[in-house]
């Protein structure tokens, strides 16, 4: 019984690492915030549309690392070496998107499709 027990604890533990390390499932990106509504981001839908490849967007990390560092570290508002953190998200969200219309998907870009009060 007792082995038992360990091994469940043991198995959670591991299921609860790892959906941590996954992110949250729906951020309200707003860290700029100003003329604009922030957009509700479906995280974990997007994690499976790239099918677990982090790196479309966490372009600085390593496959398979997982401590993976929020966008805004780097893209600040005026940062010398990154693209503004709208600039950032503009061209990846947007750029993907149209790519995914293209072939047939009805993925936002329109601005208040993103941009929703
Ligand atoms: C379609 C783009 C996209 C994909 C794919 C994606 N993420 Fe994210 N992730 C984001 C955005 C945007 C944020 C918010 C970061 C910010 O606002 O700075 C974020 C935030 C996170 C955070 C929180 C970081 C922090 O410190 O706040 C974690 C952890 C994370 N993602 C893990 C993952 C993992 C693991 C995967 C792959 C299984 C993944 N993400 C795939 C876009 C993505
Ligand atoms: C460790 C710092 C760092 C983090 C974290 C980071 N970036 Fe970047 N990013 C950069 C730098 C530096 C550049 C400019 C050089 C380059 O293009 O690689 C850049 C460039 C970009 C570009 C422009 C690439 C191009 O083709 O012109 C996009 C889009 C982008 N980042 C999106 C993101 C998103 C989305 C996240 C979070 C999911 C993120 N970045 C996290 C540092 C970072
Ligand atoms: C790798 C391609 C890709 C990237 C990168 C991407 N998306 Fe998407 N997005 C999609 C697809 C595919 C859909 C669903 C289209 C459909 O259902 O026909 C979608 C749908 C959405 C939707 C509608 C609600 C939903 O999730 O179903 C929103 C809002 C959205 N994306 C925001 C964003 C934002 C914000 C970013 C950048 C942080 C982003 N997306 C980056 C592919 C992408
Ligand atoms: C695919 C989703 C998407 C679409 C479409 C989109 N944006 Fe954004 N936009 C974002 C994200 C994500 C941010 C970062 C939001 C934040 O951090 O506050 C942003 C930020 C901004 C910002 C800076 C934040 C602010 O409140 O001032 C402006 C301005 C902006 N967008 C204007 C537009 C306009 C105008 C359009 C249409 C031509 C548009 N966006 C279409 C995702 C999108």
């Amino acid at each position: 019984m007792k082995q038992v027990a360990i091994a469940l604890i043991a198995i959670f533990g591991l299921v609860a690492v790892a959906m941590a390390a996954q992110g949250p499932e729906v951020i309200s990106i707003d860290k700029v915030k100003k003329a604009m509504a922030p957009i509700e981001f479906q995280h974990h839908k997007h994690q499976e549309r790239v099918e677990g490849k982090c790196t479309t967007c966490h372009h600085t990390e390593k496959e398979g690392e997982t401590a993976l560092k929020a966008c805004s570290e780097c893209h600040a508002a005026a940062a010398a070496e990154a693209p503004s953190y709208k600039d950032a998200m503009h061209k990846r969200c947007q750029g993907c998107h149209k790519e995914q219309n293209a072939s047939g998907k009805s993925a936002p870009v329109k601005c208040n499709e993103c941009h929703k009060k």
